[in-house]
Protein backbone atom coordinates (compact mmCIF):
# COMPACT_ATOMS: atom_id res chain seq x y z
CA UNK A 1 0.00 0.00 0.00
CA UNK A 2 2.67 2.18 1.05
CA UNK A 3 3.92 1.80 -2.61
CA UNK A 4 0.47 3.34 -3.94
CA UNK A 5 0.73 6.33 -2.30
CA UNK A 6 4.15 6.78 -3.41
CA UNK A 7 3.35 6.54 -7.12
CA UNK A 8 0.20 8.45 -6.43
CA UNK A 9 2.14 11.74 -5.93
CA UNK A 10 3.73 11.63 -9.41
CA UNK A 11 2.65 12.67 -12.52
CA UNK A 12 0.93 9.71 -14.10
CA UNK A 13 2.98 7.75 -16.19
CA UNK A 14 1.61 5.82 -19.35
CA UNK A 15 3.33 3.76 -21.62
CA UNK A 16 2.40 1.19 -24.65
CA UNK A 17 3.82 -1.16 -26.62
CA UNK A 18 2.72 -1.97 -30.33
CA UNK A 19 4.72 -5.90 -31.31
CA UNK A 20 5.97 -5.30 -34.44
CA UNK A 21 4.85 -8.05 -36.52
CA UNK A 22 2.17 -7.44 -39.58
CA UNK A 23 0.02 -4.50 -40.51
CA UNK A 24 -2.26 -2.29 -38.50
CA UNK A 25 -6.14 -3.07 -39.33
CA UNK A 26 -9.05 -0.79 -38.03
CA UNK A 27 -9.26 -2.73 -34.84
CA UNK A 28 -5.77 -1.84 -33.49
CA UNK A 29 -6.06 1.80 -34.02
CA UNK A 30 -9.84 2.01 -32.72
CA UNK A 31 -9.01 -0.12 -29.84
CA UNK A 32 -5.50 1.13 -28.83
CA UNK A 33 -3.66 4.08 -31.48
CA UNK A 34 -6.58 6.30 -31.30
CA UNK A 35 -7.34 6.28 -27.90
CA UNK A 36 -3.20 6.26 -27.26
CA UNK A 37 -3.00 9.63 -29.10
CA UNK A 38 -5.79 11.05 -27.49
CA UNK A 39 -4.29 10.38 -23.96
CA UNK A 40 -0.92 11.52 -25.12
CA UNK A 41 -2.73 15.06 -26.08
CA UNK A 42 -4.11 15.32 -21.60
CA UNK A 43 -2.05 17.82 -19.60
CA UNK A 44 -0.26 16.17 -16.06
CA UNK A 45 0.73 12.69 -18.39
CA UNK A 46 3.97 11.53 -19.18
CA UNK A 47 3.19 9.24 -21.98
CA UNK A 48 5.90 6.68 -23.16
CA UNK A 49 4.90 4.50 -26.68
CA UNK A 50 7.01 2.46 -28.43
CA UNK A 51 7.52 -0.26 -31.51
CA UNK A 52 8.11 -3.46 -29.12
CA UNK A 53 10.61 -5.10 -31.89
CA UNK A 54 11.99 -6.95 -29.09
CA UNK A 55 9.27 -9.02 -29.01
CA UNK A 56 8.74 -9.09 -32.70
CA UNK A 57 11.50 -11.48 -32.84
CA UNK A 58 9.21 -14.17 -30.50
CA UNK A 59 6.34 -14.27 -32.65
CA UNK A 60 8.55 -13.69 -36.22
CA UNK A 61 12.09 -14.77 -37.45
CA UNK A 62 11.58 -13.41 -40.79
CA UNK A 63 13.95 -10.35 -40.65
CA UNK A 64 12.76 -8.21 -43.75
CA UNK A 65 9.16 -8.74 -42.08
CA UNK A 66 10.20 -7.53 -38.51
CA UNK A 67 12.28 -4.74 -39.97
CA UNK A 68 9.04 -3.50 -42.38
CA UNK A 69 6.48 -3.81 -39.90
CA UNK A 70 8.65 -1.36 -37.88
CA UNK A 71 8.90 0.69 -40.42
CA UNK A 72 4.95 0.73 -41.12
CA UNK A 73 3.68 0.68 -37.77
CA UNK A 74 6.21 4.23 -36.85
CA UNK A 75 4.58 5.12 -40.02
CA UNK A 76 1.46 5.08 -38.76
CA UNK A 77 1.65 6.45 -35.57
CA UNK A 78 3.28 9.51 -37.17
CA UNK A 79 0.87 9.58 -39.88
CA UNK A 80 -2.19 9.75 -37.52
CA UNK A 81 -0.84 12.78 -35.70
CA UNK A 82 1.10 11.65 -32.49
CA UNK A 83 3.10 14.79 -31.42
CA UNK A 84 6.15 13.07 -30.12
CA UNK A 85 7.07 16.52 -28.28
CA UNK A 86 4.38 15.22 -25.80
CA UNK A 87 5.18 11.72 -26.00
CA UNK A 88 8.52 9.82 -25.59
CA UNK A 89 7.71 8.13 -29.04
CA UNK A 90 10.90 4.84 -29.73
CA UNK A 91 11.98 1.84 -31.03
CA UNK A 92 12.49 -0.83 -27.88
CA UNK A 93 15.64 -1.90 -29.09
CA UNK A 94 17.39 1.32 -29.18
CA UNK A 95 17.16 1.03 -25.36
CA UNK A 96 19.51 -1.45 -24.52
CA UNK A 97 18.75 -1.12 -20.66
CA UNK A 98 15.84 -2.65 -21.53
CA UNK A 99 17.22 -5.95 -21.61
CA UNK A 100 19.83 -5.57 -18.81
CA UNK A 101 16.96 -5.24 -16.26
CA UNK A 102 15.64 -8.00 -18.12
CA UNK A 103 17.98 -10.41 -16.75
CA UNK A 104 18.14 -8.63 -13.38
CA UNK A 105 13.75 -9.36 -13.51
CA UNK A 106 14.77 -12.56 -14.36
CA UNK A 107 16.64 -13.19 -11.73
CA UNK A 108 13.99 -12.41 -9.17
CA UNK A 109 11.01 -13.82 -11.25
CA UNK A 110 9.31 -17.00 -10.44
CA UNK A 111 9.92 -19.80 -12.87
CA UNK A 112 6.30 -20.83 -11.30
CA UNK A 113 4.68 -17.52 -12.04
CA UNK A 114 5.85 -17.88 -15.88
CA UNK A 115 4.32 -21.62 -16.09
CA UNK A 116 1.06 -19.39 -15.23
CA UNK A 117 1.21 -17.23 -18.54
CA UNK A 118 -1.53 -17.98 -20.67
CA UNK A 119 0.36 -18.00 -23.85
CA UNK A 120 2.92 -20.35 -22.17
CA UNK A 121 -0.14 -22.35 -21.30
CA UNK A 122 -1.67 -22.39 -24.48
CA UNK A 123 1.15 -23.48 -26.48
CA UNK A 124 1.77 -26.26 -23.81
CA UNK A 125 -1.72 -27.54 -24.30
CA UNK A 126 -1.79 -27.48 -28.26
CA UNK A 127 1.17 -29.64 -27.44
CA UNK A 128 0.07 -32.25 -25.88
CA UNK A 129 -3.52 -32.48 -27.77
CA UNK A 130 -1.25 -32.80 -30.78
CA UNK A 131 0.85 -36.05 -28.66
CA UNK A 132 3.93 -33.91 -28.61
CA UNK A 133 6.53 -32.93 -26.10
CA UNK A 134 4.84 -30.39 -23.61
CA UNK A 135 8.08 -27.89 -24.79
CA UNK A 136 7.86 -28.90 -28.11
CA UNK A 137 8.90 -25.52 -30.46
CA UNK A 138 8.57 -23.80 -27.56
CA UNK A 139 11.89 -21.04 -26.59
CA UNK A 140 13.01 -19.44 -24.42
CA UNK A 141 11.78 -16.09 -25.95
CA UNK A 142 8.28 -16.99 -25.59
CA UNK A 143 8.76 -18.82 -21.98
CA UNK A 144 10.04 -15.02 -20.94
CA UNK A 145 7.58 -12.90 -22.02
CA UNK A 146 6.30 -11.51 -19.62
CA UNK A 147 9.74 -10.41 -18.21
CA UNK A 148 11.12 -8.35 -21.02
CA UNK A 149 7.16 -6.97 -20.75
CA UNK A 150 8.03 -6.35 -16.89
CA UNK A 151 11.41 -4.69 -18.00
CA UNK A 152 9.16 -1.94 -20.80
CA UNK A 153 7.33 -1.73 -17.87
CA UNK A 154 9.40 -0.80 -14.90
CA UNK A 155 12.01 0.77 -16.54
CA UNK A 156 10.03 3.85 -16.93
CA UNK A 157 8.26 3.60 -13.57
CA UNK A 158 4.53 3.58 -15.65
CA UNK A 159 1.99 3.95 -13.01
CA UNK A 160 -1.24 2.95 -16.18
CA UNK A 161 -0.89 0.61 -18.93
CA UNK A 162 -3.77 0.92 -20.99
CA UNK A 163 -4.07 -2.84 -22.48
CA UNK A 164 -6.53 -5.50 -23.70
CA UNK A 165 -8.02 -7.62 -21.75
CA UNK A 166 -5.54 -10.30 -23.14
CA UNK A 167 -2.62 -8.64 -21.44
CA UNK A 168 -3.97 -8.00 -17.71
CA UNK A 169 -2.13 -10.91 -16.32
CA UNK A 170 1.24 -9.59 -18.21
CA UNK A 171 0.74 -6.11 -16.17
CA UNK A 172 -0.21 -8.41 -12.86
CA UNK A 173 3.20 -10.41 -13.35
CA UNK A 174 5.02 -6.87 -13.71
CA UNK A 175 3.58 -6.15 -10.74
CA UNK A 176 4.77 -9.35 -8.77
CA UNK A 177 8.25 -8.94 -10.22
CA UNK A 178 8.41 -5.57 -9.09
CA UNK A 179 7.63 -6.51 -5.43
CA UNK A 180 9.88 -9.03 -5.24
CA UNK A 181 12.94 -6.97 -6.83
CA UNK A 182 11.59 -3.92 -4.46
CA UNK A 183 11.05 -6.49 -1.14
CA UNK A 184 14.78 -7.59 -2.46
CA UNK A 185 16.77 -4.38 -3.13
CA UNK A 186 14.66 -1.72 -1.91
CA UNK A 187 11.97 0.54 -2.99
CA UNK A 188 12.69 1.32 -6.89
CA UNK A 189 9.75 0.51 -8.74
CA UNK A 190 6.55 1.80 -8.88
CA UNK A 191 3.57 -0.94 -9.48
CA UNK A 192 1.99 -0.45 -12.33
CA UNK A 193 -1.87 -0.80 -13.34
CA UNK A 194 -3.72 -2.08 -16.32
CA UNK A 195 -6.26 0.37 -17.49
CA UNK A 196 -9.23 -1.33 -19.71
CA UNK A 197 -11.30 1.61 -21.24
CA UNK A 198 -14.46 0.40 -21.63
CA UNK A 199 -15.50 2.52 -23.84
CA UNK A 200 -12.82 1.91 -26.35
CA UNK A 201 -14.43 -0.39 -28.95
CA UNK A 202 -13.44 -4.03 -29.50
CA UNK A 203 -13.91 -3.58 -33.06
CA UNK A 204 -15.88 -6.96 -34.71
CA UNK A 205 -14.09 -8.07 -37.98
CA UNK A 206 -15.20 -8.80 -41.47
CA UNK A 207 -17.21 -12.30 -40.07
CA UNK A 208 -18.54 -10.63 -36.78
CA UNK A 209 -15.71 -12.32 -34.38
CA UNK A 210 -13.23 -9.77 -32.93
CA UNK A 211 -11.37 -7.84 -35.65
CA UNK A 212 -7.94 -10.19 -35.17
CA UNK A 213 -5.11 -11.23 -37.63
CA UNK A 214 -5.16 -14.34 -35.71
CA UNK A 215 -8.82 -14.88 -37.14
CA UNK A 216 -7.92 -13.38 -40.91
CA UNK A 217 -11.01 -11.20 -40.54
CA UNK A 218 -9.43 -7.93 -40.38
CA UNK A 219 -9.53 -4.38 -42.66
CA UNK A 220 -5.97 -3.00 -42.88
CA UNK A 221 -6.07 0.63 -41.63
CA UNK A 222 -4.23 2.41 -44.67
CA UNK A 223 -6.15 0.37 -47.52
CA UNK A 224 -6.13 1.82 -50.38
CA UNK A 225 -9.22 3.81 -51.17
CA UNK A 226 -10.78 1.30 -53.67
CA UNK A 227 -9.86 -1.92 -51.35
CA UNK A 228 -11.61 -0.27 -48.66
CA UNK A 229 -14.22 -0.27 -50.10
CA UNK A 230 -14.27 -3.91 -50.97
CA UNK A 231 -13.34 -4.72 -48.20
CA UNK A 232 -16.41 -2.70 -45.89
CA UNK A 233 -18.56 -4.43 -48.82
CA UNK A 234 -17.10 -8.25 -47.68
CA UNK A 235 -18.29 -7.97 -44.03
CA UNK A 236 -21.00 -10.50 -43.07
CA UNK A 237 -24.85 -9.33 -42.58
CA UNK A 238 -27.88 -10.90 -42.71
CA UNK A 239 -29.82 -11.58 -46.03
CA UNK A 240 -33.25 -8.99 -44.81
CA UNK A 241 -34.21 -6.96 -47.99
CA UNK A 242 -34.47 -3.15 -48.53
CA UNK A 243 -37.14 -1.84 -46.60
CA UNK A 244 -37.00 -4.67 -44.04
CA UNK A 245 -36.22 -3.20 -40.57
CA UNK A 246 -32.66 -4.02 -39.10
CA UNK A 247 -31.76 -4.65 -35.74
CA UNK A 248 -28.32 -2.13 -35.51
CA UNK A 249 -27.16 -3.65 -32.27
CA UNK A 250 -26.32 -7.51 -33.95
CA UNK A 251 -24.68 -5.87 -36.70
CA UNK A 252 -21.26 -5.47 -37.24
CA UNK A 253 -21.77 -2.67 -40.12
CA UNK A 254 -23.49 -1.05 -37.22
CA UNK A 255 -21.23 -1.59 -34.78
CA UNK A 256 -17.92 0.01 -36.66
CA UNK A 257 -19.86 2.46 -37.71
CA UNK A 258 -20.40 3.63 -34.10
CA UNK A 259 -16.61 3.38 -33.70
CA UNK A 260 -16.08 6.15 -36.50
CA UNK A 261 -19.37 8.14 -35.78
CA UNK A 262 -20.55 10.96 -33.59
CA UNK A 263 -23.59 10.56 -31.34
CA UNK A 264 -26.17 12.13 -33.24
CA UNK A 265 -24.80 10.10 -36.65
CA UNK A 266 -24.83 7.07 -34.30
CA UNK A 267 -28.65 8.16 -33.54
CA UNK A 268 -29.43 8.86 -37.15
CA UNK A 269 -28.44 5.10 -38.36
CA UNK A 270 -30.02 3.43 -35.88
CA UNK A 271 -33.14 5.21 -37.34
CA UNK A 272 -31.58 4.01 -40.52
CA UNK A 273 -32.07 0.68 -39.63
CA UNK A 274 -35.30 0.67 -37.90
CA UNK A 275 -36.51 2.18 -41.73
CA UNK A 276 -34.49 -0.62 -43.17
CA UNK A 277 -31.87 0.87 -44.60
CA UNK A 278 -30.43 -1.46 -47.42
CA UNK A 279 -27.19 -3.26 -46.27
CA UNK A 280 -25.65 -1.64 -49.88
CA UNK A 281 -26.87 1.37 -48.94
CA UNK A 282 -25.32 1.60 -45.08
CA UNK A 283 -22.10 -0.35 -46.50
CA UNK A 284 -21.75 2.52 -48.71
CA UNK A 285 -22.15 5.31 -46.01
CA UNK A 286 -19.82 3.30 -43.88
CA UNK A 287 -17.00 3.37 -46.41
CA UNK A 288 -17.70 7.19 -46.90
CA UNK A 289 -17.41 7.59 -43.25
CA UNK A 290 -14.26 5.85 -42.42
CA UNK A 291 -12.82 7.25 -45.64
CA UNK A 292 -13.31 10.91 -44.82
CA UNK A 293 -11.61 10.06 -41.44
CA UNK A 294 -8.69 8.25 -42.74
CA UNK A 295 -8.23 10.02 -45.73
CA UNK A 296 -5.82 12.84 -44.56
CA UNK A 297 -3.55 10.76 -42.51
CA UNK A 298 -3.49 7.77 -45.18
CA UNK A 299 -1.80 10.09 -47.62
CA UNK A 300 0.35 11.38 -44.88
CA UNK A 301 1.40 7.23 -44.49
CA UNK A 302 2.21 6.85 -47.95
CA UNK A 303 4.49 10.00 -47.63
CA UNK A 304 6.34 8.57 -44.60
CA UNK A 305 6.79 5.31 -45.64
CA UNK A 306 8.98 7.25 -48.82
CA UNK A 307 10.67 9.04 -46.47
CA UNK A 308 12.46 6.55 -43.91
CA UNK A 309 15.02 8.77 -42.66
CA UNK A 310 12.34 11.38 -41.33
CA UNK A 311 10.97 8.25 -39.51
CA UNK A 312 13.99 7.52 -38.43
CA UNK A 313 15.17 10.62 -36.91
CA UNK A 314 11.96 10.73 -34.90
CA UNK A 315 13.07 7.20 -33.59
CA UNK A 316 16.49 8.38 -32.81
CA UNK A 317 14.72 11.45 -30.86
CA UNK A 318 12.18 9.56 -28.92
CA UNK A 319 15.67 7.16 -27.93
CA UNK A 320 17.51 9.70 -27.04
CA UNK A 321 14.72 11.17 -24.73
CA UNK A 322 14.07 7.34 -23.34
CA UNK A 323 17.74 6.49 -22.29
CA UNK A 324 18.25 9.64 -21.08
CA UNK A 325 15.48 8.06 -18.52
CA UNK A 326 16.82 4.35 -18.32
CA UNK A 327 20.55 5.11 -18.37
CA UNK A 328 21.18 6.31 -15.21
CA UNK A 329 18.49 4.76 -13.50
CA UNK A 330 20.22 1.52 -14.88
CA UNK A 331 23.18 3.08 -12.94
CA UNK A 332 21.26 3.46 -10.39
CA UNK A 333 20.01 -0.55 -10.41
CA UNK A 334 23.56 -1.95 -11.15
CA UNK A 335 24.20 -0.59 -7.54
CA UNK A 336 21.44 -1.76 -5.71
CA UNK A 337 22.39 -5.00 -6.56
CA UNK A 338 25.93 -4.61 -6.23
CA UNK A 339 27.10 -4.38 -10.00
CA UNK A 340 29.43 -1.56 -9.61
CA UNK A 341 33.11 -0.07 -9.61
CA UNK A 342 35.60 -1.97 -7.13
CA UNK A 343 37.47 1.82 -6.17
N1 LIG B 1 2.53 -7.58 -25.33
C1 LIG B 1 1.89 -6.45 -25.94
C2 LIG B 1 0.95 -6.95 -27.03
O1 LIG B 1 1.20 -7.96 -27.65
C3 LIG B 1 2.90 -5.49 -26.51
C4 LIG B 1 3.78 -4.95 -25.44
C5 LIG B 1 5.09 -5.25 -25.24
C6 LIG B 1 3.39 -4.09 -24.40
N2 LIG B 1 5.58 -4.59 -24.14
C7 LIG B 1 4.56 -3.86 -23.61
C8 LIG B 1 2.19 -3.46 -24.05
C9 LIG B 1 4.51 -3.06 -22.47
C10 LIG B 1 2.16 -2.64 -22.94
C11 LIG B 1 3.32 -2.45 -22.14
O2 LIG B 1 -0.04 -6.30 -27.30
Amino acid sequence: MSQHRASAVEKNTILTGITTTGTPHLGNYVGAIRPAIEASQKPDINAYYFLADYHALIKCQDPAMVHQSSREIAATWLALGLNTDNVVFYRQSDVPEITQLMWFLSCVAAKGLMNRAHAYKDSVQKNQEAGEDQDYGITMGLFSYPVLMAADILMFNATRVPVGRDQIQHIEMARDIAQRFNHVYGEHFTLPEAVIDDHVAVLQGLDGRKMSKSYGNTIPLFLPEKQLRKHINKIKTNLLEPGEPKDPDTSTVFQIWRAFASNEQTAAMRREFENGIAWGEAKKQLFELIEAELREPRQRYYELLESPSHIENMLNEGAEKARAVSVPFMAKLNRAVGLHSLS
